[in-house]
């Protein structure tokens, strides 16, 4: 099967290339990647030389580019995005171009090419946000609500997505997942950035009064269920994918963090709350479970704990990627929030 991923050079791509490359080493994939800040080919080192896999730089908006990497492909796994509410607050054009624009270019060349799967990688968040306390979770039939500039992106390309299944016949999934943490996130999301932060000693902004709630899930849980929709989804369909956890708050995560590294809570810092932030997400995955035979294999307290493993054994890693462009950004975001 030749395998076209987009964006995997990114966090969860770059973890489902490596994990589909050890689970169908017969198998080749191209991966189709612009590199923008968050596009890392360091992450695939590992598999950099094995014959199975191509790397292509091209942009999901050029519609030349995507048609040529989509010639002879059979199935298509779309990761491309701009994937960081933060960012897309400060800069929503490239979220709508990306996201759903880029999306559009890709149906198209993938219509045109005839695959034979489209997998659309898609988040939790265009259904909105929760209330507190409450037992509420998101569904498949849950109203899309989305509330920021990168949901609202993404839950446009998830309407085209269903829109080309409708009107041209294309046969695509869809998987809807909450929040993931694991080795290569890129440290602008909240994990990464807490480990990252008191490794260098520096505290860590915690948003508002820290009481909002994310569903986390190990990344390759989440590439285990694409894997499975993959396989044996029904097309058409939409799943969505969701950890283990009980609520847990920002709080309470950076307070693990903390404790798993010896260092007291004077490391927290309080910042202004980011407009329209989402106060909880959780994610009713038994569509899934019931339908594949999919759930969670990583609990969150056991993995969190290897996740900070794998940063303090991948310090240049993170420093390279935490210069250069990164100190701009981090500069503008959290002097915005003082
Ligand atoms: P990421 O930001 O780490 O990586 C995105 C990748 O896409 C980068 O390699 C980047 O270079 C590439 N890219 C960006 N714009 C591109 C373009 N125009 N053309 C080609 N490549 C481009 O993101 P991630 O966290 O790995 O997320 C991957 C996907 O999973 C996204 O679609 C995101 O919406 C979705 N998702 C993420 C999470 C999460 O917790 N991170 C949860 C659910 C769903
Ligand atoms: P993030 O990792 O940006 O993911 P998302 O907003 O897509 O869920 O943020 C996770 C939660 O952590 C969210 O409630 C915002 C909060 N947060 C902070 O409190 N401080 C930070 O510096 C960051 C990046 C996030």
């Amino acid at each position: 099967m030749r395998l076209l991923v987009t964006g995997g050079a990114g966090f969860i791509g770059s973890n489902f290339i490596l994990y589909w490359l050890k689970q169908y080493p017969q198998d080749k994939i191209i991966n189709f990647d612009k590199l923008t800040y968050a596009g890392n080919l360091e992450n695939l080192e590992e598999i950099e030389k094995n014959p199975s896999y191509t790397f292509i730089q091209g942009d999901i908006c050029d519609a030349r580019q995507v048609d040529s990497a989509m010639k002879g492909i059979d199935v298509v796994a779309h990761f491309a995005a701009e994937s960081h509410v933060d960012r897309s607050i400060m800069e929503p054009a490239s979220f709508v171009m990306t996201n759903t624009a880029g999306t559009q270019v890709l149906l198209d060349a993938a219509v045109k090419n005839k695959v034979k799967k489209f997998h659309h990688v898609s988040t939790d968040e265009v259904y909105g946000s929760l209330d507190l306390n409450n037992l509420s979770k998101f569904n498949e039939q849950t109203l899309y609500d989305p509330r920021s500039p990168y949901s609202a992106s993404k839950a446009g390309s998830d309407h085209l997505v269903r829109a080309y299944h409708a009107t041209f016949g294309l046969p695509i999934t869809i998987t809807n997942c909450s929040n993931n943490f694991g080795p290569y996130q890129f440290p602008e999301k909240l994990i990464p950035l807490a480990i990252t932060n008191i490794l260098e000693g520096k505290k860590v902004p915690v948003y508002g009064d820290g009481l909002y709630v994310r569903d986390w899930l190990y990344v390759e849980d989440h590439c285990r269920a694409i894997d499975l929709v993959l396989q044996k989804g029904k097309i058409g369909e939409t799943y969505c994918v969701g950890g283990l956890t009980e609520d847990i708050n920002n709080l309470a995560i950076i307070k693990k963090i903390l404790s798993l590294l010896g260092k007291d809570e004077e490391f927290i810092e309080f910042v202004k709350d980011r407009p329209g932030h989402d106060r909880r997400y959780a994610v009713d995955w038994s569509k899934i479970k019931n339908e594949l035979g999919w759930e969670p294999a990583h609990n969150f307290d056991e993995w969190l704990e290897k996740t900070i493993e794998w940063y303090k054994t991948h310090v240049s890693w993170w420093k390279r990627v935490k210069s250069g462009e990164y100190q701009e950004y981090y500069k503008k975001q959290y002097n915005m929030l003082q």
